[in-house]
């Protein structure tokens, strides 16, 4: 890859990189979904059989996220921002806010926002860290019973897809951290990347179930391997 022809670069992250903040990945040994029936909590399905469950679960996964902090994986990547001479567009399928506590001004968070609620009747969004209760009223229209999680289930549509495949196709650079590549459609942005011609890496514990598609890869805690790589793309762009 010759950093100096690279003007766009396309960063997606998964639950990989928040891993060594202390929040728990989904598909690893203890994830999310060993613990959780997923499609109890993760699911529209689940929500309309058992709102106040689903609204306690997350609960707790904001209260824990507010005991965590970003880790030097997500550090590197709000420097990447800053130095990069061109474009850095940065795609999360976390839903927690650890990228702009480390600085990243332009994230899109496809799966939605954790510490973000939504009212399904006039769908006003706002930030809550506090604890959401199915009586708990809109602060907006006033209705009971009509809040939900700001955060994207099984079988509904991820967010700012329009927006992510333009800049896909307009990317030279591709890059997936800290991500399976099992869920769709994230799974599939590395095969609309290197179709468009960008160089496409992986930065990962281990391979992820679309290694193949990658130009180059590398394996470690993102912690280590982030920070090296920015260093690494940032040392060449400037010699
Ligand atoms: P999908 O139906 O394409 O997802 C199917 C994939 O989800 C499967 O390939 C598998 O990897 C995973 N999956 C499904 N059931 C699972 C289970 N019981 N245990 C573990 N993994 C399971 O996804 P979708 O219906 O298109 O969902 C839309 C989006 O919602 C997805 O991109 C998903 O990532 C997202 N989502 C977000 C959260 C969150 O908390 N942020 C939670 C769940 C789903
Ligand atoms: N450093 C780098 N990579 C790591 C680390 C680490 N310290 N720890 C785990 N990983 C890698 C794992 O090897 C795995 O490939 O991060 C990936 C985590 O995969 P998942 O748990 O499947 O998380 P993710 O890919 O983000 O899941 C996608 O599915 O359940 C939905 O919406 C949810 O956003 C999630 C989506």
């Amino acid at each position: 890859m010759d950093i100096k022809r690279i003007s766009k670069i396309f960063i997606l992250t998964g639950a990989g990189i928040s891993a060594e903040s202390g929040i728990q990945t989904f598909r690893d040994k203890g994830g999310l979904w060993e613990k959780y029936n997923l499609e109890e909590v993760a699911t529209p399905q689940g929500f309309r059989q058992n709102p106040r469950f689903v609204h306690e679960f997350y609960n707790q996964r904001r209260e824990d996220l507010l005991k965590v902090m970003p880790n030097p994986a997500h550090y590197a990547l709000a420097r990447l921002e800053r130095e990069f001479p061109g474009e850095v567009l940065l795609v999360t399928q976390n839903v927690d806010d650890l990228h702009e506590r480390a600085g990243s001004r332009k994230v899109l968070h496809m799966h939605g926002e954790l510490l973000k609620v939504r009212c399904e009747a006039c769908e006003a969004i706002f930030k809550e860290e506090g604890e959401i209760f199915p009586e708990t009223r809109c602060p907006k229209c006033g209705r009971e019973g009509t809040l939900r999680p700001h955060v994207v289930w099984f079988g509904e549509t991820p967010f700012y897809l329009d927006k992510i495949y333009r800049a896909l196709k307009e990317c030279d650079l591709f890059v997936a951290i800290g991500t399976s590549g099992t869920v769709y459609p994230a799974a599939g942005f590395v095969v609309i990347a290197r179709e468009a011609g960008a160089w496409c890496v992986e930065l990962n514990l281990e391979p992820s179930a679309m290694a193949d598609y990658f130009h180059e890869h590398h394996y470690g805690p993102a912690s280590k391997i982030v920070p090296a790589w920015v260093n690494e793309v940032l040392t060449r762009v400037r010699s």
